[in-house]
Parts: structure tokens; C-alpha cells; sequence
């Protein structure tokens, strides 16, 4: 199966970064998850003048999913200014293994396009997941 073009998820990401509220860092994230479907969920970063309740961009674009009714990421673009390309944070890791595996693809892009690929399971190796969740009986 060849993997599906990465532009469709660029441009709503890229779009979603544009409406980003983040008057506090100026730092302006946009994402997108593929779900299981094929449809596309694209979020931006939420900041709040009290600092730690900020949305991250994933956790945006992830909550327009599941509020389709979706619970499959399969793969994931996530879109900075910066020079660097912008991995997602450990909470973001957290949240997006909620709803991916291992194996699903986390492309990180700049404005003008792809800069890194990496696994979710790159990213979050030994990850904390349901069977973490094993009580004594
Ligand atoms: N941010 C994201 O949106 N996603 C991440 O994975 C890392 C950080 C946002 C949060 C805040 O609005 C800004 O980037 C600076 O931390």
C-alpha cells in the first residue's frame, strides 16, 4: 500500500497554525492526525494568560477527532516556525499514544514542508500504556 500524501495534512495544519492563539510565547504550532477513517483533524495551540493551561496543538487536533466519533490516529503532522524542527512534547507523546501505535508516523515539518519522521514509538519508548494499568488483585 503506498503511503498517502503528506500535502493534504500539511495545508491543514499549516492553516490551523495560522489561527493559533499564542500571544504569550509567539510561538505558533499547528497539527493534524490522519484517524482510521482517512479523515483529517487539524488543531492549533490554545495558550492562557495563566500560562499552564495552554493547549498544546496536538491535543486540539486530537479532541476534533474523538468529537467526530474517532478513536484511530495513523499518522501525524505537526507544523513550526522555528528552525528547528519542533518535536511534540511528553504530554502530547502521552495523549497521541492514547489513540496511535508504536508504528505510526510523526512527521515534523516547517512552513516549507518535511524536516524529520519519527515513530510514536521513537518518541516515546516504554511508554505507559494499558496493561501499565495491571493492579494486584
Ligand atoms: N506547544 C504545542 O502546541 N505542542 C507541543 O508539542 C509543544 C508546545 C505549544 C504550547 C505553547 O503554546 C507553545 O508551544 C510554547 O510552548
Amino acid at each position: 500500500m503506498s503511503p498517502e500524501p503528506l500535502e493534504p495534512m500539511l495545508d491543514l495544519a499549516r492553516h490551523a497554525l495560522t489561527n493559533a492563539h499564542a500571544p504569550y510565547s509567539r510561538f505558533r504550532i499547528g497539527a493534524c492526525v490522519r484517524s482510521g477513517s482517512g479523515r483529517l483533524y487539524a488543531g492549533c495551540n490554545v495558550e492562557n494568560v495563566s500560562y499552564p493551561v495552554t493547549q498544546c496543538a496536538e491535543a486540539t487536533a486530537i479532541g476534533a477527532m474523538v468529537a467526530a466519533g474517532e478513536r484511530q490516529i495513523v499518522e501525524v503532522v505537526i507544523v513550526s516556525e522555528g528552525a528547528e524542527p519542533c518535536p511534540p512534547c511528553g504530554r502530547c507523546r502521552q495523549q497521541l499514544a492514547e489513540f496511535a501505535s508504536p508504528q505510526t508516523r510523526v512527521h515534523l515539518c516547517g512552513p516549507e514542508g518535511l524536516r524529520l519522521s519519527a515513530t510514536l514509538g521513537e518518541l516515546l519508548p516504554m511508554a505507559f500504556g494499558p496493561n501499565s494499568l495491571n493492579r494486584p488483585t
